[in-house]
């Protein structure tokens, strides 16, 4: 009863901050340091949304498994058989031990370390179970809706995942020349990151920071003067030769502004600033051209997911960024570098070629995200307005989020 109670209390509790935020602002402090907050994240947002979890590449054939626990929750990816990657609760149906380590490994079968309860890699229990009264077929391992678009693996941990239909035929047209479904991924740095996932992802709906903390990314990219009039004539000019000759190559055409195509989601190509054929530090390339891309200078393939997913595309690898919250003040983060995968490290890359673009941009802003975090802890914390156009997908994303604690709130 108490416990009943409390939980009304809490309900009521976040209720009452969602309604105060005020538009276009940023929030209140116990967004990012209030466990109570964390755990309404991981119930309205990390347990309900489509996430990013994994690479198909990851998982090359038929018997891989991948294994990672987003918040609470012990998932488990397996290629199965027929070469489908299904999600799993990494959780036994005899007495709910975790089967499976964090980390990758391959199996015939997935055996529990406890009792040694068997699943085929289907999730279907290959146990004779007839000794506990059941019959082993009401047992198969609790299956989540899975998808891999494009060569990214994505898991719904909900019984009824938002529609991912749109997302999935958008994304699945756009990533196909950038052929990530048969890349190498060339490396990849797992980063823990002292700052709520929110302030990680507001950071990166913004480029209002990177004149003072990008200089290699700005030298490459047109994020900051796409509302300079001065380099407006010039940019349109780049927009309209690019976009002739990505047609003649099949790919779409450029779109420079950084919106989302739609309220979690956005993909789009934008060009690179002359002189940079991809996203290096002199522009020049840094691995053999991609997938099926027929030359490197394909400009940049964007692609961004609410609430843990973001790339860059260059003609010749490449980034993905995956987010996952530990707790009100932790996000661990992993940021991956793909080439094409007849690409070998040495002979057609090297790494000190291709990682200290996205190296440099991302560890600049853990830097940036951290200082906010610390900033949030003082008492002296309060909200602050967003810059109307170069700020508006922050107030964006905050508004999709506050959406979504509301919509779990009314279920
Ligand atoms: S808990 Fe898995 S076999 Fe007993
Ligand atoms: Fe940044």
């Amino acid at each position: 009863m108490a416990g009943a109670r409390r939980a009304v209390n809490a309900d009521a509790r976040l209720a009452g901050l969602v309604a105060r935020q005020r538009p276009g602002w940023s929030l209140d402090r116990e967004f990012y340091l209030d466990p109570a907050v964390a755990a309404a994240d991981l119930a309205a947002i990390w347990h309900r949304r489509w996430l990013f979890v994994a690479h198909g590449v990851e998982l090359p054939e038929p018997g891989c498994v991948l294994a990672l626990e987003i918040g609470s929750e012990p998932l488990l990816l397996v290629r199965g058989r027929d070469g489908i990657v299904r999600g799993f609760a990494n959780v036994c149906r005899h007495r709910g031990s975790r089967i499976c380590k964090p980390g990758p490994g391959r199996a015939h079968r997935l055996v529990c370390p406890y009792h040694a309860w068997t699943y085929d890699l289907d999730g279907r229990l290959a146990s004779d179970v007839r000794g506990h009264g059941v019959d082993a077929t009401e047992l198969g391992l609790r299956a989540y809706r899975t998808e891999e678009i494009g060569g990214l693996v994505f898991v719904s941990l909900a019984d009824d995942p938002p529609d991912i239909a749109p997302m999935r035929a958008a994304y699945a047209s756009w990533l196909e020349p950038q052929g990530l479904a048969r890349a190498r991924i060339a490396h990849s740095v797992e980063y823990r990151v002292a700052a709520n996932w929110k302030v990680v992802f507001e950071n990166n709906r913004e480029c209002l920071h990177c004149p003072v903390a990008h200089r290699e990314y700005i030298r490459a990219n047109y994020d900051i003067h796409l509302t300079d009039p001065r380099r407006a004539a010039e940019i349109a000019a780049r927009v309209e030769a690019e976009a002739a000759r990505w047609a003649a190559m099949g790919l779409a055409a450029p779109t420079l502004a950084s919106d989302m195509t739609a309220a979690w989601w956005r993909v789009n190509r934008t060009p690179l600033v002359p002189g940079f054929v991809t996203e290096s530090l002199d522009g020049a390339a840094v691995a053999p051209v991609m997938g099926g891309y027929r030359t490197h200078d394909v400009g940049t393939l964007r692609a961004t997911t609410f609430p843990n997913f973001w790339m860059h595309g260059s003609g010749d690898h490449a980034v993905t960024t995956r987010l996952l919250p530990d707790g009100p003040e932790t996000t661990l983060i992993r940021v991956c570098w793909l080439v094409d995968g007849a690409a070998r490290e040495g002979r057609d890359y090297a790494l000190d070629g291709l990682t200290p673009f996205w190296r440099l941009t991302s560890e600049q802003d853990w830097e940036l995200c951290e200082n906010v975090q610390r900033g949030l802890r003082s008492a002296r914390y309060r909200p602050g307005p967003f810059e109307t156009v170069k700020e508006r997908n922050v107030a964006q994303f905050v508004a999709w989020y506050l959406d979504e604690l509301r919509a779990a709130a009314a279920t």
